[in-house]
């Protein structure tokens, strides 16, 4: 596979994996092609031309320095400068996967967001609440964004001749999509029965060997799980905690995230709702991994760095 291959198949599964499914997926896309049209010629010189194919702006290709047949990737969960000198090391590496994301895909991670509130809407939460809400949390986030210093390691790859990109919110889909399942298919009652099926997840086995296994961060074992939202998984970052009171409203009982900020926390627990925290770097690897595995099958070698708790479910 080329990179151009790897990115196309890493967008198109994020898609097939997306809360918002395909046609909820086209309509997004849809919307900015006709904002496009209407623009004047030098707001469309302005424009990220990308936005109108990649419903993921925040998953980007950022360098390639040799367009060949790869065969070998190095993977984490962030890559910085160090990763990019390891790159070099390592010997053989034809291409580094990020997943958070750099440069243009880091400028461009409150785009996403708008995912959310789908996500939210998908479990009751009536979309003019969700996105009212969401409003105030995304400018927050890209301004939040803003100050980085987003092409640090992109200029590494660069001077070292190293391709590279990132895979993130298709990712985060992936993980957001398998526990779902998970859950839908084993219906665990209390909060005790959800924190023995995360802890099945072999990522999140791996993670608490560390100490960064699941957490209950509000709720007991013995609470019962009520409707269970993977409403923090996926779309970029932490999304508005006046949704607490929202989500409780709309009927759901515990959420399930990667992290969550004291902030929310606090909100989590005037509105009753439980918050089980599966791990962020866990969960991240997990998204990594289903992605990884696609790579794997078609031959290719992945080396896993920076965190990356690798675990193939490939059938060689
Ligand atoms: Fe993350």
């Amino acid at each position: 596979m080329k990179i151009r291959e790897i990115y196309n198949l890493a967008i198109q599964m994020g898609i097939e994996a997306d809360f918002r499914d395909k046609e909820g997926v086209e309509g997004f896309l849809e919307r900015k092609r006709k904002k496009y049209e209407k623009m004047e010629d030098k707001e469309k010189e302005e424009f990220d031309q990308e936005a109108l194919e990649n419903p993921y702006l925040d998953t980007r290709v950022y360098h390639i320095a040799g367009d060949k047949e790869v065969k070998k990737v190095l993977a984490g969960i962030d890559i910085g400068p160090a990763e990019i000198l390891m790159t070099k090391e390592i010997k053989g590496i034809d291409l580094t996967i990020a997943h958070h994301p750099l440069g243009r895909g880091l400028t461009h991670l409150a785009d996403v967001m708008d995912l959310q509130c789908d996500v939210l809407n998908f479990y009751g939460v009536p979309i003019n609440i969700a996105e009212g809400l969401m409003k105030e949390r995304i400018d927050e986030v890209a301004r939040g964004v803003n100050s980085k210093n987003h092409q640090r390691t992109v200029d590494a790859a660069k001077l070292l001749k190293i391709n590279l990109m990132n895979i993130h919110t298709p990712s985060d889909n992936l993980a957001a999509h398998f526990l779902k399942e998970l859950i839908e298919k084993e219906k665990p009652e209390r909060i005790s029965d959800l924190m023995s099926l995360l802890k099945e997840v072999p990522e999140y086995r791996e993670a608490m060997k560390v100490g960064a296994g699941p957490k209950i961060f509000v709720g007991d074992p013995d609470r019962r799980c009520g409707k269970i939202a993977l409403t923090e998984i996926t779309g970029g970052a932490e999304g508005s905690p006046k949704l607490y009171e929202k989500m409780a409203q709309a009927g759901i009982g515990t959420i399930i995230g990667m992290h969550v900020s004291e902030e929310h926390k606090k909100e989590a627990e005037a509105a009753n709702i439980n918050a089980v925290i599966a791990g962020h770097i866990s969960s991240d690897s997990l998204g990594m991994n289903l992605f990884l595995d696609e790579l794997e099958k078609k031959g290719i070698e992945i080396i896993p760095c920076s965190g990356l708790i690798r675990i193939s479910r490939a059938e060689k």
